[in-house]
């Protein structure tokens, strides 16, 4: 049985609860990598070891080492940042860092570029305002997320309260992280259950991603996750308890058909007192049912196709020792954010502002983001909250600081952009700095944007909200999968498009063309967009349009994603 398990289950078991030789490979100069034993291990620690990948050839004429440097990825439940956290991120980013600061499709944040020899001043300044790294990647429950708009008052301090208590109960114990980049003392001995409760020595067999979701916003693309929570409002805008979601994921390879993204199935209703329970029951559930053998048929959604939904539930009933009672209805109207002021229910303002693609830096005069943020910053007296779009909401904001917040924001390019089209917009970070990129993704999207939007002009739909997402490979660090066109790189300029996906998240899109560059996209979108203008019903969104047209196949979820690929109105 045991010869069967993949390579990382080894290293997760040899590593000692995640130490491994990370202490020792710090101190080794020779290099600016790590062992790649390591390199696995330091995923859990939060960090990736990269290269820049436009610097390789390069480097390999010089016959220099790649240019070694780190991502950080730090947890921030909820999306909720201090204006002081805010500020010490901005600080390492500069310090550290590539002077940029990457806000991400799961409300964290990314410093990219940090050297090996700058990890732990890095990682100290980040403790410093009580942040930190840990479980950001890795086989572990990832940043647990929430619908981070204080609108729904109430029903959001509940999400968060939600997002918090999981994020915190199932956050990695290993002392690990402290000793190596804390200078913590090293605890030696320890029983496994006491170290690892809930993990045990081997963690999870792959990533596990929790989101709690507030309607009728989808932001959190809660289908997109192992795990969800659905809040059931009360009348009075509290929440009366949640309904629990299990099997949804983006990943898949590209021709591979056993590997596929799949929606969350909608499992049951539970209350909030039992909601814990559930949350560590179905991550034990898939410690000991996922497959430890083939880490690309490891996560939740294949250990549910496999088993089945009803296997899966009674078997988290009976860890949790709760029982689940029937779904309540629920309804979604989208997965975007909502730009500009919003005012809470409690009369507390907020700004939702636009980050293209999540990146914060200073370009030059008009958009020096990075420096505007950290004006805002200094003189905001509420706090700074990440979405699942990869935008920023300035939250509680008093009505005094009002007008010289907004004012930084319209100066540099920060409120809401005028398309449809980009306010609906993701692309995950690919090159330079991802070593899984096969294509552009980042720094491709917003001349696509110019592009699409020149043809919707034309069609007079500048300002519908179409949702769009990009990512460099099959990943779906994006969910693009989820996006009503979605474009995955395929090689270097070539994408693959996928149409038909709903707005509010619920639905998968299909495979409609492959191998496009960029003229073949703008070429292949411009008779659909005419036959929206033309042909749509009122308030059809154009996810639904390219079914109903005839355009593409309606998806089928899980391991028939794949089947009936292809267009069906002739082009
Ligand atoms: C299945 C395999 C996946 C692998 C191996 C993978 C790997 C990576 C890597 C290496 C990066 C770093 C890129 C950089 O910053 O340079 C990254 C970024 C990221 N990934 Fe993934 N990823 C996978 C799937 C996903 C999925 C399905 C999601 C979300 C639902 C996701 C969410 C993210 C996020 C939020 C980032 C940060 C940058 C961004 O906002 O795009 N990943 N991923
Ligand atoms: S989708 Fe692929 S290219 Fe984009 S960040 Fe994720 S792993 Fe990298």
């Amino acid at each position: 049985m045991t010869e069967k398990l993949s390579r990382n289950e080894r290293i997760k078991e040899a590593s000692d609860y995640l130490r491994g030789t990370l202490a020792e490979g710090l101190r080794e100069q020779i290099t600016g990598a790590i062992t790649e034993d390591d390199a696995q291990l330091v995923k859990f620690h939060g960090m990736y070891l990269q290269d820049d990948r436009d610097l390789r050839p390069e480097r390999t004429r010089k016959k220099m080492e790649k240019a070694f440097a780190f991502m950080l990825r730090v947890r921030v439940p909820g999306g909720v940042l201090s204006t002081t956290q805010w500020l010490a991120l901005d600080r390492v980013a500069r310090d550290y860092g590539n002077h940029t600061v990457r806000l991400t499709t799961r409300q964290s944040v990314q410093l990219h570029g940090v050297i090996k020899s700058n990890l732990k001043p890095t990682l100290q300044a980040i403790d410093s305002v009580l942040l930190n790294t840990i479980a950001a990647c890795g086989d572990v429950n990832r940043n647990v997320m929430c619908n981070p708009n204080p609108y729904h008052s109430r029903a959001h301090g509940a999400a968060l309260e939600l997002a918090r208590a999981i994020s915190d109960h199932l956050t990695p114990r290993t002392p690990a992280y402290r000793e190596i980049w804390l200078d913590g003392e090293r605890i030696v001995g320890g029983e496994e259950e006491v170290i690892e409760p809930i993990y045990g020595k081997t963690y999870l067999p792959r990533k596990f991603k929790t989101v709690v979701a507030v309607p009728p916003s989808n932001d959190v693309d809660v289908f997109a996750h192992d795990l969800g929570f659905i809040a059931i409002l009360d009348r009075n805008g509290g929440v009366e308890g949640w309904n629990i979601t299990v099997g949804g994921g983006m990943g898949m390879t590209h021709g591979e058909p056993d590997t596929y993204p799949r929606t969350a199935d909608v499992m049951g209703f539970c209350a909030t007192e039992d909601a814990l329970a559930i949350a560590e029951a179905v991550v034990t559930v898939q410690r000991d049912w996922g497959d430890r053998a083939n880490r690309k048929h490891a996560r939740v959604k294949y250990t549910i196709e496999d088993r089945g939904l009803d296997v899966f539930r009674t078997e988290v009933e009976r860890r949790a020792k709760v029982k689940l009672h029937a779904a309540r209805s629920f309804a979604f109207t989208s997965t975007g954010d909502r730009y500009g002021w919003t005012e809470g229910e409690d009369g507390q303002a907020h700004l939702t502002l636009f980050i293209g693609n999540g990146r914060v830096r200073d370009v030059g005069p008009g958009t020096q983001q990075l420096s505007a943020l950290r004006q805002i910053a200094k003189l905001h007296e509420g706090d700074f909250r990440l979405t699942a779009n990869q935008n920023l909401i300035i939250a509680k904001v008093s009505p005094e600081r009002r007008p010289a917040i907004e004012q930084i924001a319209a100066a540099n390019a920060l409120l809401v952009p005028s398309s449809g089209l980009r306010r609906n917009s993701m692309a995950c970070v690919a090159l330079p700095t991802c070593g899984l990129a096969l294509a552009e993704s980042e720094r491709y999207m917003p001349d696509l944007l110019d592009a699409l939007e020149d043809t919707l002009a034309g069609h007079g739909l500048s300002s519908d909200d179409i949702v769009i997402r990009m990512t460099g490979c099959p990943n779906g660090c994006a969910r693009p999968y989820l996006a009503e066109i979605g474009l995955v790189g395929k090689g270097p300029g070539r994408y693959n498009l996928y149409l038909g996906a709903a707005f509010e998240g619920s639905r998968l899109s299909k495979l409609y063309a492959e191998d496009l560059d960029h003229a073949a996209i703008t070429e292949r979108l411009e008779p659909l967009f005419a036959a929206y203008a033309a042909e749509r019903q009122p308030g059809e969104h154009f996810g639904d349009f390219v079914i109903r047209a005839g355009w593409i196949a309606r998806t089928s979820n899980g391991r028939d994603f794949h089947a009936n690929v292809g267009p069906r109105r002739p082009a």
